[in-house]
């Protein structure tokens, strides 16, 4: 009755025991403005009284945006930073690179801002600059959530070629991407002068990041150039390796090593099982039917659990529904490639999961109606046990989200479409 008391072992604890406070206030606490008591009772702001023992079941409760195919303004990110924050997520992957656009200003190479941020005719685009990179990442830590930006190489660089076309196999001339899908034309891996660049890059990643982790993409390289390219060619013969698959683990192990150096932990998307993982790279398992999980596992590498089938968030709601999204689970064996119960004697290389919003189809004004109110079933695979999982406790729990999610500036959209 005196108040409220929050003990924890770490500084992030007392953070999500704040959230857990916020959370049993109604909903009203999170409106812009203050919101007059309708009719005669004056608005009391109740918590129940209750004891709550409470600690998260993965390390990493991970969300990822996609700036790139549409451009996200930095409000919209820090809304999405509120919501993580909430529901106790801690890591925002930010995807910054693509072939339709790159959104990361770089003082060293400034027709990424100029030219690779801008497509089209009517010139659709938009950039972060550092400032607002910082102030981003300021807010983020201040909220318990640490941005993990991606940079993605070798492949879904065409934009990047646009602006620099002396670092494609062809040499160009290239045009930031204006259709969705795979885009053939990627970094010439027999070029110095690319390594000089993503070096160049990656060094001001690291100063504008100061996170552990680094994303590298490393997924949909299509090795078409390459196979066709002097220079790739001769990269392959120099240095021994089997063919172009070897040649992308190569490439981003390069890159790895220059990370590493930096103090960096870097992750890449699953494709780089294919040529033969760096060793210590961190795989995001997202093609369930790959088994990408068991097989990183089983080479002794840390995984995100990210399988497209449960928590591409990008998916419509018509057959990603919020029951369907609430039966994902990193070590429930499936169609979602979970950990196999013989991998899963080393439990520790499991960090956890993250839902991805692809940004095809997604404007700014659609992100809350798409990733809610499907997050909030990511949020409780993440931090809840599995056991004793009721998808209709759940869903009362979930629905009670609604108003303040409104007043986040992130209206759900629907659980499902009938
Ligand atoms: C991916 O969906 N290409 C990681
Ligand atoms: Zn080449």
């Amino acid at each position: 009755k005196r108040g409220a008391v929050v003990t924890a072992p770490a500084l992030a604890g007392f953070f999500h025991g704040v959230q857990t406070i916020r959370q049993l206030l109604p909903a009203v606490v999170e409106a812009p403005a203050p919101v007059p008591s309708s009719g005669w009772r004056p608005m009391v702001w109740e918590i129940p009284g209750v004891r709550i023992a409470d600690a998260p079941r993965f390390g990493w409760r991970g969300f990822m945006i996609d700036s790139c195919r549409h451009f996200l303004p930095v409000e919209v990110v820090k809304r999405v930073v509120d919501a993580l924050a909430l529901y106790k997520f801690n890591r925002l992957h930010w995807h910054l690179t693509e072939d339709q656009g790159w959104r990361l200003e770089i003082k060293k190479y400034p027709r990424l801002a100029s030219v690779a941020a801008w497509r089209g005719p009517t010139k659709y685009g938009g950039f972060y600059t550092r400032d607002e990179v910082r102030d981003v990442v300021a807010y983020a830590t201040a909220r318990g959530v640490e941005v993990v930006p991606e940079i993605e190489l070798p492949g879904h660089a065409q934009a990047a070629l646009a602006a620099y076309p002396a670092l494609g196999c062809t040499g160009g001339p290239y045009k930031v991407g204006t259709e969705w899908g795979i885009y053939k034309d990627v970094y010439c891996a027999g070029n110095e002068k690319v390594f000089d660049f993503l070096e160049g890059v990656l060094t001001e990643v690291c100063a504008l990041f100061p996170g552990r982790f680094i994303h590298l993409g490393a997924d949909e390289c299509p090795k078409d150039r390459w196979k066709a390219c002097p220079k790739c060619q001769a990269r392959i013969r120099k240095e021994g390796l089997a063919d172009e698959h070897a040649l992308q683990s190569w490439f981003v192990h390069r890159a790895i090593s220059f990370l590493e150096g930096k103090g960096k932990r870097c992750i890449c998307w699953d494709e780089i099982l294919e040529g033969g993982p760096p060793p210590g790279v961190i795989v995001q398992a997202w093609r369930a039917g790959e088994k990408a999980v068991s097989k990183a596992v089983a080479a002794g590498h840390e995984v995100i659990h990210s399988p497209y089938s449960h928590v591409y968030l990008n998916e419509s709601p018509r057959g990603c529904t919020l029951e369907h999204v609430h039966t994902w689970d990193p070590t429930q064996e499936g169609e979602r490639d979970a950990l196999t119960p013989a991998a899963l004697t080393r439990p520790e290389l499991l960090l956890g999961g993250e839902a991805c919003l692809w940004g095809e189809w997604c404007p700014p004004t659609r992100v809350g109606w798409q990733a809610f109110p499907r997050l909030l079933a990511v949020a409780e695979t993440l931090w809840s046990p599995w056991r004793g999982r009721d998808f209709q406790d759940f869903h009362g729990r979930a629905m009670a989200q609604k108003g303040r999610l409104s007043y986040l500036g992130l209206t759900p959209g629907p659980e499902r479409f009938v």
